[in-house]
């Protein structure tokens, strides 16, 4: 194949799936897929090596500001090369779907699709209704020409979303979801249920455990439009053992709580076929390069701190996989 930083390519030349299979079989079998994100070529490896050692389907995204920060032409070559990568490994490879995490335009959809992604998020959601409804379809009837399947959003997270920030979520209202549905014409349906992007997502006292999601809006958007995917942003647990190696060694991050395993596992079994996490894998990165540079405070080559941060990155992927969302086992 010969492919310039200026064709167009296609997803299906690079070795990726759209998310509509995936999707299928997560709703049948009461599991949900990983969305996992990355912005560089040691996130990439972590979350690829787990999920092929853990014989799980996955979701590589790609947000706005990974586009920025990697270099959209070298992400999409990286990409390319991840899919080789798997091939090589001896377990075989796994379902990828290349996602375009909160696009908030259609020109950033238009480009990724041109690209190779093939699965895209419109984020819409802060627009009043009909406009979420106007350009999450303009998005859908582009992408649908490539066989390209597309997420909305109903409701917004509170926290961050890209470069927009929230400060209060607005819970979706389910009265409002099988009318989006099908006018948009959408593969997938981002909801607001109680979680929030980042490490800080719900504001409790030392020893108070988070309130639990909104499992009432779930069963209710699932009613109106049964057997339709839904998707959960905001789904870190922010694990406790992390958020202590950080403050041990010389972070700073008191209070920082996310969504509890057990909240995630209950909804990984109902429609809920999509789970986003990228919090943790900073959080992972983040603890073990502290501690290297901590116990060696002379090392000064990426491989020494960046190569572990990448083992512990492994091994907290596949356990998310087998314990968590289900998707293990599961190719
Ligand atoms: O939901 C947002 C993701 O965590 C991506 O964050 O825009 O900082 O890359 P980012
Ligand atoms: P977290 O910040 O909880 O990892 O959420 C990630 C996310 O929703 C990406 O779209
Ligand atoms: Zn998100």
């Amino acid at each position: 194949m010969t492919t310039t930083a200026t064709k167009t390519v296609t997803f299906k030349e690079l070795g990726f799936v759209n998310t509509r299979e995936m999707f299928k079989n997560a709703m049948k079998d009461g599991y949900a897929v990983p969305a996992y994100n990355f912005n560089n070529m040691e996130q990439l490896q972590a979350i690829l090596t787990a999920c092929v050692r853990s014989r799980s389907p996955v979701i590589l995204q790609l947000s706005k500001g990974a586009r920025d920060y990697a270099n959209a032409t070298l992400l999409r070559w990286m990409a390319m090369g991840a899919m080789e990568m798997i091939k090589e490994m001896k377990e075989g490879p796994v379902p990828v779907a290349l996602h375009l995490d909160h696009g908030d335009s259609f020109e950033l959809c238009k480009s990724c699709i041109e690209n190779g992604f093939s699965s895209v998020m419109i984020d819409a959601s802060h627009l009043p209704y009909e406009e979420n409804i106007k350009l999450t379809k303009q998005v859908v009837e582009y992408a649908h020409q490539f066989d390209v399947t597309v997420e909305g959003e109903l409701g917004v997270l509170a926290g961050i979303e890209d470069e927009v920030s929230h400060e209060h979520s607005n819970y979706t209202d389910p009265a409002q979801v099988e009318d989006f549905v099908k006018r948009t014409g959408v593969d997938s349906l981002a909801i607001s249920i109680g979680t929030s992007h980042g490490a800080f997502k719900f504001k409790v006292k030392p020893g108070e455990s988070a309130p639990p999601l909104r499992f009432d809006i779930l069963a209710e958007c699932e009613r109106r439009i049964p057997g339709f995917p839904i998707v959960l942003h905001g789904a870190s647990s922010v694990l406790t053992s992390y958020i202590d190696m950080i403050n041990k060694y010389g972070g700073k991050m008191e209070n920082a709580v996310g969504v509890s395993a057990d909240q995630l596992r209950k909804a990984a079994k109902s429609a809920v076929c999509k789970i986003n996490i990228d919090s943790d894998g900073r959080l992972v990165m983040t603890a073990v390069i502290r501690k290297v540079f901590a116990e060696k405070p002379g090392e000064f080559d990426p491989r020494k701190y960046l190569g572990p941060a990448r083992e512990e990155l492994i091994k907290m992927y596949m356990d998310k996989n087998q314990t968590v969302l289900g998707s293990a086992g599961r190719v």
